[in-house]
Protein backbone atom coordinates (compact mmCIF):
# COMPACT_ATOMS: atom_id res chain seq x y z
CA UNK A 1 0.00 0.00 0.00
CA UNK A 2 1.77 3.58 -1.01
CA UNK A 3 1.15 6.61 1.27
CA UNK A 4 -1.79 9.34 0.35
CA UNK A 5 0.68 11.61 -0.88
CA UNK A 6 -0.33 14.81 0.60
CA UNK A 7 3.16 16.77 1.48
CA UNK A 8 5.57 17.67 -0.74
CA UNK A 9 8.74 15.92 1.36
CA UNK A 10 12.35 15.90 1.40
CA UNK A 11 14.77 13.21 0.64
CA UNK A 12 15.29 12.64 4.39
CA UNK A 13 14.24 10.18 6.80
CA UNK A 14 15.24 11.46 10.45
CA UNK A 15 15.72 8.09 12.83
CA UNK A 16 16.59 9.62 16.23
CA UNK A 17 16.59 12.97 18.39
CA UNK A 18 17.81 14.51 21.66
CA UNK A 19 17.74 18.26 22.71
CA UNK A 20 17.92 20.25 19.30
CA UNK A 21 19.40 17.49 16.82
CA UNK A 22 18.17 15.08 15.00
CA UNK A 23 19.95 12.00 13.09
CA UNK A 24 18.83 10.55 9.40
CA UNK A 25 19.12 6.81 8.69
CA UNK A 26 22.63 7.32 7.89
CA UNK A 27 24.22 8.92 11.42
CA UNK A 28 24.01 12.51 9.74
CA UNK A 29 23.10 14.70 13.09
CA UNK A 30 21.28 18.15 11.97
CA UNK A 31 20.45 21.05 14.36
CA UNK A 32 16.73 21.76 14.62
CA UNK A 33 15.52 25.07 14.33
CA UNK A 34 12.05 24.12 13.80
CA UNK A 35 11.05 22.27 16.28
CA UNK A 36 9.39 19.90 13.84
CA UNK A 37 7.06 22.84 13.38
CA UNK A 38 6.91 24.38 16.43
CA UNK A 39 6.14 20.90 18.42
CA UNK A 40 8.83 20.26 20.36
CA UNK A 41 9.30 22.45 23.85
CA UNK A 42 11.37 20.98 25.89
CA UNK A 43 13.49 19.18 23.60
CA UNK A 44 13.32 15.91 21.85
CA UNK A 45 13.45 12.93 24.21
CA UNK A 46 13.99 14.75 27.29
CA UNK A 47 14.82 12.50 29.88
CA UNK A 48 12.28 13.49 32.64
CA UNK A 49 9.64 13.29 29.66
CA UNK A 50 10.72 10.16 28.56
CA UNK A 51 10.39 8.82 32.05
CA UNK A 52 7.22 9.70 32.72
CA UNK A 53 5.34 8.45 29.45
CA UNK A 54 7.46 4.73 30.34
CA UNK A 55 6.30 4.43 33.96
CA UNK A 56 3.02 5.48 32.84
CA UNK A 57 2.61 2.85 29.90
CA UNK A 58 3.33 0.06 32.70
CA UNK A 59 0.51 1.46 35.04
CA UNK A 60 -2.42 1.59 32.50
CA UNK A 61 -2.18 3.77 28.58
CA UNK A 62 -5.71 4.56 28.15
CA UNK A 63 -9.43 4.36 29.61
CA UNK A 64 -12.50 6.29 28.26
CA UNK A 65 -13.94 9.39 29.65
CA UNK A 66 -16.63 7.91 31.62
CA UNK A 67 -14.34 7.48 34.75
CA UNK A 68 -12.45 9.76 36.77
CA UNK A 69 -8.86 10.27 35.03
CA UNK A 70 -6.73 11.93 37.97
CA UNK A 71 -4.06 12.45 36.08
CA UNK A 72 -6.06 14.79 33.89
CA UNK A 73 -7.04 16.80 37.13
CA UNK A 74 -3.26 16.93 38.37
CA UNK A 75 -2.59 18.45 34.57
CA UNK A 76 -5.42 21.17 34.95
CA UNK A 77 -3.83 21.86 38.06
CA UNK A 78 0.06 22.30 36.76
CA UNK A 79 -1.85 24.31 33.93
CA UNK A 80 -3.44 26.91 35.91
CA UNK A 81 -0.12 27.21 38.43
CA UNK A 82 1.98 27.40 35.07
CA UNK A 83 -0.28 29.53 32.82
CA UNK A 84 -1.22 31.76 35.82
CA UNK A 85 -4.87 31.30 33.94
CA UNK A 86 -7.05 30.52 37.47
CA UNK A 87 -10.59 29.62 37.61
CA UNK A 88 -10.04 28.71 34.30
CA UNK A 89 -11.54 24.60 33.21
CA UNK A 90 -9.65 22.25 31.11
CA UNK A 91 -10.98 20.05 27.96
CA UNK A 92 -8.59 18.47 26.52
CA UNK A 93 -8.79 17.08 22.81
CA UNK A 94 -6.03 15.76 20.40
CA UNK A 95 -4.86 18.40 18.52
CA UNK A 96 -5.11 22.03 17.38
CA UNK A 97 -7.68 21.94 14.86
CA UNK A 98 -9.63 19.61 17.26
CA UNK A 99 -9.25 22.29 19.93
CA UNK A 100 -10.06 25.01 17.66
CA UNK A 101 -13.17 23.21 16.90
CA UNK A 102 -14.36 22.70 20.47
CA UNK A 103 -13.23 26.26 20.78
CA UNK A 104 -15.68 27.54 18.07
CA UNK A 105 -18.46 24.94 18.63
CA UNK A 106 -18.50 26.31 22.54
CA UNK A 107 -18.34 29.99 21.58
CA UNK A 108 -21.73 29.40 19.18
CA UNK A 109 -23.33 27.04 22.22
CA UNK A 110 -22.22 29.75 24.90
CA UNK A 111 -23.65 32.69 22.67
CA UNK A 112 -26.61 30.98 20.57
CA UNK A 113 -25.18 33.07 17.88
CA UNK A 114 -23.69 31.73 14.43
CA UNK A 115 -21.16 34.26 13.02
CA UNK A 116 -17.18 34.21 13.75
CA UNK A 117 -14.64 36.46 12.87
CA UNK A 118 -11.64 35.34 11.68
CA UNK A 119 -8.52 37.10 10.16
CA UNK A 120 -7.17 37.27 6.85
CA UNK A 121 -3.33 35.07 7.05
CA UNK A 122 -4.97 33.16 9.66
CA UNK A 123 -4.67 29.20 10.29
CA UNK A 124 -7.22 27.64 12.61
CA UNK A 125 -6.59 23.92 11.19
CA UNK A 126 -8.11 21.29 8.88
CA UNK A 127 -11.55 20.12 10.58
CA UNK A 128 -14.71 21.68 9.38
CA UNK A 129 -14.82 24.83 11.37
CA UNK A 130 -10.94 25.50 11.74
CA UNK A 131 -10.59 25.24 8.10
CA UNK A 132 -13.36 27.30 7.45
CA UNK A 133 -12.12 29.78 9.45
CA UNK A 134 -8.09 29.38 7.81
CA UNK A 135 -7.90 32.25 5.16
CA UNK A 136 -6.90 29.54 2.72
CA UNK A 137 -9.43 29.13 -0.23
CA UNK A 138 -7.02 26.41 -1.42
CA UNK A 139 -7.70 24.02 1.57
CA UNK A 140 -10.94 24.52 1.81
CA UNK A 141 -13.59 21.44 0.36
CA UNK A 142 -16.41 22.65 -0.77
CA UNK A 143 -18.45 20.99 2.21
CA UNK A 144 -16.88 23.20 4.90
CA UNK A 145 -18.14 26.54 3.10
CA UNK A 146 -19.86 28.26 5.34
CA UNK A 147 -21.47 32.07 5.18
CA UNK A 148 -20.79 31.60 8.91
CA UNK A 149 -17.50 32.80 9.02
CA UNK A 150 -16.33 36.55 8.33
CA UNK A 151 -12.88 37.06 7.70
CA UNK A 152 -11.27 40.80 8.21
CA UNK A 153 -7.87 42.18 7.55
CA UNK A 154 -5.35 41.90 11.03
CA UNK A 155 -4.23 44.49 12.80
CA UNK A 156 -6.93 46.75 11.66
CA UNK A 157 -8.95 48.24 14.28
CA UNK A 158 -11.34 50.51 12.40
CA UNK A 159 -12.39 47.30 9.97
CA UNK A 160 -12.53 45.68 13.20
CA UNK A 161 -14.82 48.16 15.28
CA UNK A 162 -17.00 48.84 12.04
CA UNK A 163 -17.71 45.71 11.49
CA UNK A 164 -19.09 45.39 15.15
CA UNK A 165 -21.07 48.21 15.06
CA UNK A 166 -22.54 46.91 12.35
CA UNK A 167 -23.04 42.86 13.18
CA UNK A 168 -21.96 42.97 16.80
CA UNK A 169 -24.93 41.39 17.92
CA UNK A 170 -24.56 38.43 15.66
CA UNK A 171 -20.89 37.61 16.83
CA UNK A 172 -20.46 34.41 18.57
CA UNK A 173 -16.76 34.67 18.54
CA UNK A 174 -13.43 36.16 17.35
CA UNK A 175 -10.73 34.13 16.48
CA UNK A 176 -6.94 35.36 16.53
CA UNK A 177 -3.43 33.37 16.76
CA UNK A 178 -1.27 36.30 19.02
CA UNK A 179 1.36 35.40 16.25
CA UNK A 180 0.46 34.22 12.90
CA UNK A 181 2.53 31.07 11.92
CA UNK A 182 1.86 29.89 8.91
CA UNK A 183 0.91 33.26 7.94
CA UNK A 184 4.08 34.29 8.32
CA UNK A 185 5.24 35.40 11.92
CA UNK A 186 2.77 38.17 11.70
CA UNK A 187 2.38 39.71 15.30
CA UNK A 188 -1.13 40.80 16.40
CA UNK A 189 -0.79 44.28 17.94
CA UNK A 190 -1.30 45.14 21.34
CA UNK A 191 -3.68 47.56 21.18
CA UNK A 192 -5.25 45.34 18.10
CA UNK A 193 -5.87 42.24 21.15
CA UNK A 194 -7.00 44.37 23.42
CA UNK A 195 -10.03 46.14 21.09
CA UNK A 196 -10.86 42.76 20.60
CA UNK A 197 -11.10 42.22 24.33
CA UNK A 198 -13.16 45.05 24.71
CA UNK A 199 -15.55 44.56 21.89
CA UNK A 200 -16.17 40.92 22.36
CA UNK A 201 -16.75 42.31 26.42
CA UNK A 202 -19.79 44.88 25.04
CA UNK A 203 -21.04 42.35 22.20
CA UNK A 204 -20.99 39.38 24.45
CA UNK A 205 -19.09 37.54 21.82
CA UNK A 206 -16.27 35.49 22.89
CA UNK A 207 -12.81 36.40 22.28
CA UNK A 208 -10.70 33.09 21.33
CA UNK A 209 -6.93 33.29 21.42
CA UNK A 210 -5.53 30.44 19.14
CA UNK A 211 -2.22 29.47 21.05
CA UNK A 212 -1.31 25.94 18.92
CA UNK A 213 1.31 27.66 17.75
CA UNK A 214 2.15 30.61 19.56
CA UNK A 215 1.20 29.51 22.54
CA UNK A 216 2.59 27.32 25.44
CA UNK A 217 5.80 29.37 26.40
CA UNK A 218 7.31 29.61 23.41
CA UNK A 219 6.16 33.63 23.18
CA UNK A 220 8.37 34.40 26.46
CA UNK A 221 5.35 34.11 28.10
CA UNK A 222 3.02 31.06 28.53
CA UNK A 223 0.36 32.60 26.18
CA UNK A 224 1.78 35.18 23.41
CA UNK A 225 -1.56 37.09 23.99
CA UNK A 226 -0.55 37.64 27.67
CA UNK A 227 1.88 40.00 26.31
CA UNK A 228 -0.94 42.43 25.36
CA UNK A 229 -2.43 42.35 28.91
CA UNK A 230 -5.89 40.93 27.87
CA UNK A 231 -7.34 37.58 28.80
CA UNK A 232 -9.14 35.42 26.28
CA UNK A 233 -11.97 33.69 27.08
CA UNK A 234 -11.02 30.53 25.42
CA UNK A 235 -7.53 29.41 25.18
CA UNK A 236 -6.29 26.73 22.38
CA UNK A 237 -3.33 24.48 22.38
CA UNK A 238 -1.57 21.72 21.05
CA UNK A 239 1.96 21.42 19.40
CA UNK A 240 4.55 22.12 22.33
CA UNK A 241 1.40 20.98 25.24
CA UNK A 242 3.11 17.37 24.64
CA UNK A 243 6.37 17.75 23.23
CA UNK A 244 5.46 15.69 20.29
CA UNK A 245 3.09 13.17 21.95
CA UNK A 246 -0.52 14.01 20.74
CA UNK A 247 -2.43 16.32 23.01
CA UNK A 248 -4.44 19.62 22.45
CA UNK A 249 -7.02 21.10 24.85
CA UNK A 250 -9.22 24.59 25.54
CA UNK A 251 -8.51 26.77 28.81
CA UNK A 252 -12.66 27.67 28.71
CA UNK A 253 -13.48 31.03 31.13
CA UNK A 254 -16.09 29.84 34.17
CA UNK A 255 -18.50 32.26 32.85
CA UNK A 256 -19.15 29.39 30.14
CA UNK A 257 -20.61 26.76 31.79
CA UNK A 258 -20.42 22.97 30.59
CA UNK A 259 -23.65 20.71 30.01
CA UNK A 260 -23.22 16.78 29.96
CA UNK A 261 -22.84 16.07 25.98
CA UNK A 262 -21.63 19.52 25.07
CA UNK A 263 -18.21 18.23 23.61
CA UNK A 264 -17.05 15.19 23.95
CA UNK A 265 -13.82 12.68 22.55
CA UNK A 266 -12.55 9.18 22.88
CA UNK A 267 -9.04 9.72 23.23
CA UNK A 268 -8.42 12.82 24.46
CA UNK A 269 -6.90 13.04 27.89
CA UNK A 270 -6.45 9.78 27.83
CA UNK A 271 -3.75 8.76 30.47
CA UNK A 272 -0.29 8.47 28.15
CA UNK A 273 -1.19 11.74 26.81
CA UNK A 274 -1.24 13.85 30.56
CA UNK A 275 1.87 12.10 31.72
CA UNK A 276 3.27 13.31 28.71
CA UNK A 277 1.79 16.83 29.21
CA UNK A 278 2.67 16.74 32.66
CA UNK A 279 6.68 16.41 32.15
CA UNK A 280 6.38 19.20 29.91
CA UNK A 281 5.07 21.69 32.39
CA UNK A 282 7.33 20.06 35.25
CA UNK A 283 10.37 20.45 33.04
CA UNK A 284 9.10 24.03 31.72
CA UNK A 285 9.02 25.31 35.60
CA UNK A 286 12.24 23.59 36.91
CA UNK A 287 14.62 24.99 34.18
CA UNK A 288 12.90 28.79 33.72
CA UNK A 289 12.07 27.57 29.72
CA UNK A 290 9.91 30.27 29.79
CA UNK A 291 11.89 32.86 30.94
CA UNK A 292 14.48 31.26 28.26
CA UNK A 293 12.67 31.29 25.54
CA UNK A 294 12.31 35.21 26.18
CA UNK A 295 16.40 35.79 26.68
CA UNK A 296 17.24 33.73 24.03
CA UNK A 297 15.06 34.91 21.60
CA UNK A 298 15.78 38.77 22.36
CA UNK A 299 19.60 37.66 21.75
CA UNK A 300 18.79 35.73 18.31
CA UNK A 301 16.52 38.26 16.90
CA UNK A 302 19.45 41.33 17.78
CA UNK A 303 21.74 38.95 16.22
CA UNK A 304 19.69 38.13 13.22
CA UNK A 305 19.92 42.04 12.80
CA UNK A 306 23.27 41.99 11.50
CA UNK A 307 23.14 39.92 9.28
CA UNK A 308 23.02 40.95 5.70
CA UNK A 309 20.03 40.31 3.26
CA UNK A 310 17.91 39.12 5.79
CA UNK A 311 15.13 42.02 6.38
CA UNK A 312 11.88 42.77 8.65
CA UNK A 313 13.16 40.32 11.81
CA UNK A 314 10.10 39.95 13.66
CA UNK A 315 8.23 37.36 16.30
CA UNK A 316 8.43 37.18 19.88
CA UNK A 317 10.92 34.81 22.40
CA UNK A 318 11.62 31.54 19.87
CA UNK A 319 8.89 32.07 17.23
CA UNK A 320 10.96 34.38 14.65
CA UNK A 321 10.62 35.09 11.24
CA UNK A 322 12.41 37.06 8.70
CA UNK A 323 11.70 37.96 4.99
CA UNK A 324 14.91 37.23 2.52
CA UNK A 325 15.97 39.17 -0.42
CA UNK A 326 15.80 37.14 -3.93
CA UNK A 327 19.27 36.38 -3.89
CA UNK A 328 18.79 34.13 -0.82
CA UNK A 329 15.09 32.52 -2.21
CA UNK A 330 17.06 29.14 -1.17
CA UNK A 331 18.46 30.16 1.96
CA UNK A 332 16.20 27.37 3.65
CA UNK A 333 16.99 24.54 1.34
CA UNK A 334 20.93 25.70 1.59
CA UNK A 335 20.13 25.39 5.22
CA UNK A 336 19.14 21.90 5.18
CA UNK A 337 21.16 20.28 3.09
CA UNK A 338 24.63 22.06 3.32
CA UNK A 339 24.87 22.96 6.35
CA UNK A 340 22.15 20.46 7.93
CA UNK A 341 20.06 22.30 9.59
CA UNK A 342 16.05 22.56 9.81
CA UNK A 343 14.21 25.72 9.75
CA UNK A 344 10.43 26.43 8.77
CA UNK A 345 9.13 28.56 6.00
CA UNK A 346 5.79 30.81 5.10
CA UNK A 347 5.47 32.54 1.68
CA UNK A 348 6.65 33.93 -0.06
CA UNK A 349 10.09 34.30 1.11
CA UNK A 350 9.72 34.03 4.88
CA UNK A 351 12.10 31.66 6.90
CA UNK A 352 10.71 30.94 10.62
CA UNK A 353 12.42 30.18 13.83
CA UNK A 354 10.73 27.44 16.04
CA UNK A 355 13.18 25.75 18.29
CA UNK A 356 12.85 24.16 21.44
CA UNK A 357 12.59 26.16 23.64
CA UNK A 358 15.44 24.55 25.47
CA UNK A 359 17.73 25.74 22.63
CA UNK A 360 20.94 26.52 24.57
CA UNK A 361 23.28 29.66 23.81
CA UNK A 362 25.83 27.64 22.22
CA UNK A 363 23.68 25.56 19.80
CA UNK A 364 21.91 29.41 18.58
CA UNK A 365 25.56 30.75 18.10
CA UNK A 366 26.19 27.71 16.40
CA UNK A 367 23.24 28.16 14.26
CA UNK A 368 23.72 31.99 13.71
CA UNK A 369 27.58 31.09 12.41
CA UNK A 370 26.01 28.27 9.85
CA UNK A 371 23.09 31.00 8.58
CA UNK A 372 25.94 33.65 7.63
CA UNK A 373 27.96 31.04 5.81
CA UNK A 374 24.67 30.06 3.72
CA UNK A 375 23.97 33.98 3.40
CA UNK A 376 27.31 34.24 1.78
CA UNK A 377 27.67 31.15 -0.62
CA UNK A 378 24.46 32.53 -1.93
CA UNK A 379 24.67 36.07 -2.14
CA UNK A 380 28.38 36.24 -2.48
CA UNK A 381 28.30 38.93 -0.16
CA UNK A 382 30.83 38.82 3.32
CA UNK A 383 28.58 39.68 6.52
C1 LIG B 1 -2.13 28.50 14.83
C2 LIG B 1 -2.49 27.09 14.50
N1 LIG B 1 -3.72 26.64 14.82
C3 LIG B 1 -4.09 25.37 14.57
C4 LIG B 1 -3.23 24.48 13.94
C5 LIG B 1 -3.68 23.08 13.65
O1 LIG B 1 -3.04 22.18 14.50
P1 LIG B 1 -3.01 20.61 14.15
O2 LIG B 1 -2.14 20.46 12.95
O3 LIG B 1 -2.46 19.99 15.40
O4 LIG B 1 -4.41 20.20 13.90
C6 LIG B 1 -1.95 24.91 13.59
C7 LIG B 1 -1.01 23.99 12.91
O5 LIG B 1 -0.01 24.37 12.34
C8 LIG B 1 -1.56 26.25 13.87
O6 LIG B 1 -0.36 26.71 13.53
Amino acid sequence: MSLFPVYPLYDIAITRALGSTVWDDKGQSYLDMYGGHAVISIGHTHPHWVKRIEDQLHQIAFYSNSVHIPLQEQLAEKLCQVSGKKDYQLFLCNSGAEANENALKLASFHTGRKKIVAFKGSFHGRTSLAVAATDNPAIVAPVNETDNIDFLPFNDEAALSDYFAKNGDQVAGVIIEGIQGVGGIRVATDSFLQLIRSLCDKSGAVFIADSVQCGYGRSGKFFSHDHSGVNADIYSMAKGMGNGFPIGGILIAPQIKASFGMLGTTFGGNHLACAAALAVLEVMESDHLIQQAADHGQFLMEALDAVPGLRNIRGKGLMIGFDTDDSLKDLRKHLLFDKKVFTGTAKPNVVRLLPSLAISKPELEQFLGLLVESVEALSGVQA
